[in-house]
């Protein structure tokens, strides 16, 4: 079940997102699932300046983050455990145990297991998600099958070309696979909010909402969830045949 709010730009549509996470932040000690990428960065600064001005705290609360790259140290300056410190978690005060990030390196197999069954210990009560332009949510690609759990899932060229503007814009420099939350990691969690800008996103957003449910767009699965909130920037919603 969609809910969907289209806003002027990208600054309004980061801070409906935060209005959504404050409400689940109030609720006391909950459990968030955390996405990379451009499109959440804005609801970082904003969690961010609430810390720095309310003093919303992160001492209770636990993060899942939905990927990270395969074959990237740790501390390399693109990989998702970097993002999310740089964009959100240095700024916090959120303990470094209570932070999940899958691990790209060593035994990827056993990580991935790990990972999920950390995962499923507790109920994520809010997941952010972006989109990508082929529909992937997380890193589950075109294909993926809608009962995944952690995987590990190879990147398509259109991915790989989308990502190459962090690694100068040199695609040989993207890496080839990732670990990524599977789909059905996804849809366990209580509340899903979605942010998606820019006309590069207009098509996958349309496919998502009004497209059959199909792994040819594995954002369509979230027609099944009960509780999905979607922001939008006017671009983005361009296709949408609701709009006009
Ligand atoms: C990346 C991430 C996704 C993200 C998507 C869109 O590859 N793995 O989690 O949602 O692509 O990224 P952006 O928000 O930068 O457009």
């Amino acid at each position: 079940m969609f809910k969907i709010l289209v806003r002027d730009n990208y600054d309004e549509v980061s801070k409906e997102a935060f209005k959504i996470m404050k409400k689940v932040l109030n609720t006391g000690s909950p459990v968030l699932g955390l996405a990379t990428g451009s499109s959440p960065v804005g609801l970082y600064k904003e969690m961010i300046r609430d810390h720095q001005e309310n003093g919303t705290s992160y001492q209770d609360i636990l993060t899942f983050n939905l990927d990270e790259y395969v074959g990237l140290p740790r501390d390399h300056r693109e990989s998702y455990w970097t993002f999310m410190h740089v964009n959100l978690f240095d700024h916090i005060d959120i303990p470094e145990e209570n932070i999940h990030v899958p691990l790209g390196n060593g035994d990827i197999k056993k990580n991935c297991k790990a990972y999920e069954k950390e995962l499923k210990k507790h109920t994520v009560d809010i997941q952010v998600l972006g989109i990508g332009s082929d529909g992937h949510i997380a890193f589950n690609e075109p294909g993926c099958p809608f009962d995944s759990e952690t995987h590990e899932m190879e990147l398509t060229e259109q991915t790989r070309t989308d990502n190459a503007r962090f690694f100068d814009g040199d695609i040989n420099q993207v890496p080839k696979s990732a670990v990524t939350m599977g789909l059905a990691s996804i849809m366990r969690a209580k509340k899903i909010i979605l942010i998606a800008t820019g006309e590069n996103k207009a098509q996958a957003v349309k496919d998502m909402i009004e497209g059959p449910k199909s792994v040819d767009c594995p954002a369509s699965i979230l027609q099944d969830h009960p509780d999905v909130t979607v922001l939008l920037d006017k671009p983005a919603a361009s296709k949408l045949t609701l709009f006009k």
